[in-house]
């Protein structure tokens, strides 16, 4: 492995608060991290949260995302008690897929049903404090949800940009409920994600997708999560975290996670998980480039995928993201519907219930497996980022049909008999 990642901690630049800022991952520039409204650099890099001290990542108390308050940018204030989701064993799922042991982290379990939260309560923290009026995503769904519970508990206006026709519909629901402004755009997602940016560049609205770089603070308690519990139940980390890919926050927010433990000498570079990013034969603009070993991803502007959280052409993490799969050893795969609604019953039968997105994880991971890309050494986690009940339509898709039958104790025999 090519990490370089014991880079000394950084100095702490004049436009520092609270020992925070931000800088540019393409040309350095630094920006103070609590003034006016900015999610790029000036060159239109992505920007990253740096601090000047970072803890040793041994001394942790509570639970959930603050656990971390110490590795992240702003005090515990926006909250409805995010993080803490379980790592399920899947004893059935491990013997099939062949591998040393298999562990799924279920994100569905937060607040709203999504890793969303994570970040979500961290940028509309920021947001709070900088004092911003208005709100606003672009979404395949979940982060519209999100957005829309954590400005409701901030008591803040929120806005939210959804592809017409192509979010799930518990997650509509969500939005609607907690009281979010929903436009329906006639385009996907893509699209949406330029009209916020654009509503960001004029002032409109605080973006909070995962362009958002203090959101993918949040969203790094996921790693750090996982390898607590993983190293408490087998004195080990492990080798491969598989997770599902839109955007590639997630991704980049791992790998951001990784190398500030490695920095604070918590983690050997070694040790470091290997990140294996599927997405949707439909919708794999990050699988391309992996493949074709570029430097940069190629927008898709035709996508399509039944898994509709993950239906994105134009990972806007890229840059961030693709160092971390390529630098950790890890690749990425693409996987077809009918690999990711299998995936989906396999965990069903474990009694997991995730959306379709989020058996992307396991679908890519079986595939891996028979192409003998993974190993049968390996400790392996899957992400699985959204609650079943988020789509209850492909749920009920793949699931069994309900059978009609008379209210009558001998017809429902008779009917058990046939
Ligand atoms: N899984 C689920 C369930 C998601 O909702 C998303 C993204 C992803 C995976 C991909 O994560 O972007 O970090 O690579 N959903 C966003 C949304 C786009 O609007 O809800 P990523």
């Amino acid at each position: 492995m090519s990490m370089e990642l014991d880079a000394p901690a950084p100095e702490e630049p004049a436009v520092a608060e609270d020992g925070v800022w931000l800088e540019c991952i393409e040309t350095g520039e630094q920006y103070a991290p609590f003034e006016g409204i900015r999610y790029r650099s000036d060159a239109g890099g992505l920007l990253e949260v740096r601090y000047a001290d970072l803890p040793d990542f041994t001394d942790f108390s509570g639970r959930g995302v603050w656990r971390y308050a110490d590795a992240l940018p702003v005090e515990r204030e926006v909250t409805i008690d995010e993080g803490d989701t379980p790592l399920y064993e899947v004893p059935r799922l491990e013997e099939e897929l062949g591998v040393e042991s298999l562990r799924v982290k279920h994100e569905g379990m937060n607040p709203t049903g999504s890793f969303k939260d994570r970040g979500m309560t961290v940028g509309v923290g920021v947001a709070r404090r900088l004092g911003v009026e208005r709100l606003a995503c672009a979404s395949t769904g979940n982060t519209s949800a999100a957005l829309a519970a954590y400005g409701a508990r901030a008591g803040m206006e929120t806005l939210v940009l959804l592809p017409a026709g192509k979010v799930a519909a518990g997650k509509v629901a969500q939005a609607s409920l907690h009281g979010a402004r929903i436009l329906e755009v006639d385009d996907n997602f893509d699209t949406c994600l330029d009209i916020v940016q654009n509503l960001a560049n004029r002032g409109e609205a605080y973006l909070l997708n995962s362009l958002n770089p203090f959101r993918l603070e949040g969203q790094k308690t996921i790693g750090l999560e996982i390898l607590e519990a993983f190293e408490d139940d087998y004195g080990r980390f492990p080798d491969r975290i598989c997770l599902p890919v839109g955007n590639a926050g997630n991704t980049a927010a791992l790998f951001k996670a990784f190398r500030e433990l490695v920095a604070a000498g918590a983690m050997e570079t070694e040790q470091v998980p290997k990140l294996t990013g599927v997405q949707a034969e439909g919708a794999a603009p990050m699988v391309e480039a992996i493949e074709d070993d570029r430097e940069a991803v190629e927008r898709w502007e035709t996508v399509e995928t039944r898994a509709t959280a993950i239906r994105i052409g134009n990972p806007v993490n890229a840059p961030k993201a693709l160092p971390g799969i390529r630098e950790t050893g890890g690749t990425a795969v693409a996987v077809s519907d009918e690999e990711i609604t299998d995936a989906q019953r396999s965990l069903a039968e474990e009694g997991v219930g995730v959306e379709p997105a989020s058996a992307a994880s396991v679908a890519g991971l079986r595939k891996l497996r028979e192409e003998g890309v993974v190993g049968s050494e390996e400790d392996v986690v899957c992400l699985t980022t959204g609650h079943l009940l988020k789509d209850p339509d492909a749920a009920a898709a793949a699931g069994a049909d309900p059978e009609p039958v008379a209210g009558d104790t001998d017809a429902v025999l008779e009917h058990l008999a046939e």
